[in-house]
């Protein structure tokens, strides 16, 4: 049974305030909150365990490497990923891209090149295949979306030739999930490299790297209740003995000379430096915690969340909801406009009630010029939240539209 008073208290911010008022956290899509399950590991250990790893040989050490290192076969069974050497710890999605495309991108895609991504992405899986298409010469294709939110059909086509493929599982913005397994299947047969952003899907859905058929999967440890600074670019072992790293520095390294670097094995050819090495530990007790309530049953509250949002947000008179109108369609958030009421007005008004929710255009411009659109306002969910909450939503953005005459 999906206990959602039991779980709530293993989040002690979800019974702070806020403005006066109970918080109502609604922008997990952001950023989500931590359970005392990790926020206690973290805090143990800077108190009892603190020591770097990889490096030193003392039992300390030695346990902290342990305990480090024992998160990637975490991350790989997570994921269905292929093997714990290509699962590389990076801080965050973006760090990820970056380390695709300096490690790929900079030594594979010549002039005359296709890259191929969506209108839905955000600008961390945009913006490095712009950059890098303008540095090589390689044209840059951007698939477009129907009325609904979806990929067309027929901008499928643009991907006839390419070279790269970068989409998003989910859209931060309209929701939308996309048929990632179709898009990975067609690039390869298109003899193209294919990457998932996963950091909208892999806190409330079943990830299966095998299944979905890409050769980069990404995602960030904050966003699926682990701390900053924790995430992973996964991949397979073949393509990444064929990249270059990334960072340069201590422990990618094999071997030193004053003339030459001979570069270390995978995974650690592409993690230099001291890591988040508790982040990383603490990414590995998050995914512990949302294995034992069960990713199906958190999918389910998922989909039982985002249908009651989209019915309760639809009673609202001049609210537009962005994106598929059915649950199952989407990830864990809604966005919508107000007519009359700016995005950053709504949020304003949210907040005097305790309510928080992000407006703006959410790290996806290209999107919301598409869309004609100079903001959004979403809510986003979690595993945490409850169907009151969504209740508090509709009666505040009530109030909102009343105060702007709408
Ligand atoms: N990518 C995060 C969001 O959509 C920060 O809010």
């Amino acid at each position: 049974m999906y206990d959602i008073e039991s779980i709530r208290k293993d989040f002690p911010i979800l019974s702070t305030k806020m403005n006066g008022k109970p918080l109502v956290y609604l922008d997990s899509a952001a950023t989500s909150q931590k359970p005392n399950q990790v926020i206690d590991l973290v805090a143990d250990f800077y108190r009892t365990k603190n020591s770097n790893a990889g490096r030193g040989i003392y039992k300390l050490a030695e346990d902290t490497t342990h305990a480090y290192e024992s998160v990637r076969g975490k991350v790989k069974d997570f994921t269905n990923s292929h093997s714990e050497t290509s699962v590389i710890f990076t801080k965050n999605t973006t760090e990820a891209a970056n380390l695709v495309m300096y490690g790929w991108g900079e030594k594979f895609i010549k002039k005359g090149d296709k890259i191929v991504v969506s209108i839905l992405e955000h600008h961390s899986n945009f913006v490095p295949w712009q950059q890098l298409a303008l540095k090589k010469g390689a044209s840059f294709e951007v698939m477009d979306i129907d009325e609904n939110g979806q990929i067309k059909e027929s901008e499928l086509d643009k991907m006839h030739g390419a070279k790269f493929v970068a989409v998003g599982h989910v859209s931060n913005v309209t929701g939308t999930i996309n048929n990632v397994e179709k898009i990975c299947r067609i690039a390869r047969d298109e003899g193209a490299v294919s990457l998932v952003d996963g950091a909208q899907s892999i806190p409330s859905m079943k990830i299966d790297m095998k299944k979905i058929g890409c050769d980069f999967f990404m995602f960030s440890g904050h966003k699926m209740l682990a701390p900053f600074g924790s995430g992973a670019l996964l991949s397979n072992d073949e393509l990444l003995k064929q990249m270059d790293p990334f960072f340069y520095g201590s422990e990618m390294i094999m071997e030193v000379y004053p003339e030459k670097s001979v570069w270390n094995r995978l995974p650690y050819k592409f993690e230099a430096g001291t890591p988040n090495v508790v982040e990383t530990i603490g990414l590995g007790a998050a995914i512990d915690y949302m294995k034992k309530l069960g990713i199906d049953n958190i999918k389910k509250h998922k989909e039982e969340l985002v249908s009651y949002a989209l019915k309760r947000l639809q009673e609202i008179h001049g609210l537009q909801i962005i994106g598929p109108k059915n649950a199952y369609e989407r990830g864990a958030l809604v966005s919508f406009t107000m007519d009359k009421v700016h995005p950053h007005d709504i949020a304003a008004i949210l907040d005097d009630d305790g309510i928080a929710i992000r407006s703006g255009h959410h790290c996806a411009m290209p999107l919301h010029l598409r869309l004609n659109l100079p903001g959004t306002a979403r809510a986003s969910f979690h595993l945490y939240n409850k169907k009151e909450e969504i209740d508090q939503l509709v009666k505040s953005l009530e109030k909102a539209k009343t105060i702007f005459g709408g």
